[in-house]
């Protein structure tokens, strides 16, 4: 397939783009200099002038304390960008992959989110995702919505920010009441491209199995690095930021694909990234 990647200089974009040629897919990836998704006649003219397949937009506005901050930027990224590709994509006969985020959820279930259950998101970053799901859902008939959650790969992420602060401190906090199944980019790429080929539209939860709280995460980061930091666990309320988070933030996907365990994941990440280079990314 000719698969369109926009936002391809990010985590998961970076493994989409080295993982579809391997799977013997053609790649055409645009990194936000290249195609701003948040501008429907850049959109009109990237899809005209590459004639997809499929689009796989990896592109958002993920810095969830910044959307508190820049809404509008947010809105026009976030849900206007889907909606935009969506448009084109309906008129060319074009599939759309979108990616979302467990971050439509309020968080308050006590169990895993299921893809049926109905969002209610807590932040501008999770209301803006959701408005663009909503677009990609009315607008096209061709799509997947995949949500995903707790994003490590190539570049800033918090695998990297705890390596790095460990080496600055000999004890840190984490929060231990907020709930993720962290999820490798590579796993999720992986998966990405596996939902395409076998071409069933609709709505997807993909994250690795199982989970764990940040602090629990955190711990296990640094027994397999080897580092000996201190981790405290403390409740979200001693560190509050600009935009709520989910408590439970765990997502699962009966009769979808299945992505391995996170730890497994994890360890695999650290030898693959991050044994060859300084972890802290810089
Ligand atoms: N990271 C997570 O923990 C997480 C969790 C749940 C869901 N997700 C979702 O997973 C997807 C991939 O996330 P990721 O972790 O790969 O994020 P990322 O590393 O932040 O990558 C997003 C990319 O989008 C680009 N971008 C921003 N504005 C754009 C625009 N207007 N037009 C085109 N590109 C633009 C960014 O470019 P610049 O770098 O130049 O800004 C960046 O390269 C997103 O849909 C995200 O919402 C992520």
């Amino acid at each position: 397939m000719r698969v369109l990647v926009t936002g391809s200089n990010g985590q998961l974009g970076l493994e989409l783009a080295g993982i579809l040629p391997e799977r013997g897919h053609e790649v055409v990836a645009f990194a936000r200099e290249g195609l701003d998704v948040a501008d429907p006649e850049a959109v009109e003219r990237a899809l005209e002038e590459n004639s997809p397949e499929v689009i796989i937009n990896a592109a958002a506005y993920t810095d969830v304390d910044g959307c508190e901050e820049e809404r509008d930027l947010a809105y026009c990224v976030n849900a206007l960008g889907p909606r935009n590709l969506a448009q084109v994509c309906e008129r060319r006969g074009c599939q759309l992959l979108h990616v979302s985020t467990n971050y439509v959820f309020d968080g308050e279930s006590e169990r895993p989110y299921e893809p049926f259950d109905p969002p209610k998101p807590i932040s501008a970053y999770g209301r803006t995702k959701l408005a663009g799901e909503e677009h990609v859902m009315r607008l096209t008939n061709r799509w997947y919505v995949v949500r995903t959650a707790g994003v490590y790969g190539r570049g800033r992420n918090f695998v990297r920010t705890m390596l790095r602060v460990a080496g600055e401190r000999d004890s840190l906090k984490v929060k231990d009441d907020e709930f993720i199944s962290p999820t490798y980019a590579r796993d999720l790429a992986e998966g990405i491209v596996g939902i395409i080929e076998a071409g069933r539209y609709g709505l997807y939860h993909l994250t690795n199995a199982g989970s764990c709280s940040w602090y629990e995460f955190t711990r296990e980061i640094f027994r397999l690095a080897g580092v000996e930091t201190e981790v405290i666990p403390i409740p979200g309320s001693q560190y509050p930021l600009p935009a709520a988070r989910p408590a439970n933030g765990v997502l699962s996907s009966p009769g979808g694909p299945e992505l391995r365990h996170w730890s497994e994941a994890l360890a695999d990440y650290l030898e693959r990234e991050l044994a060859a280079e300084d972890p802290s990314g810089r």
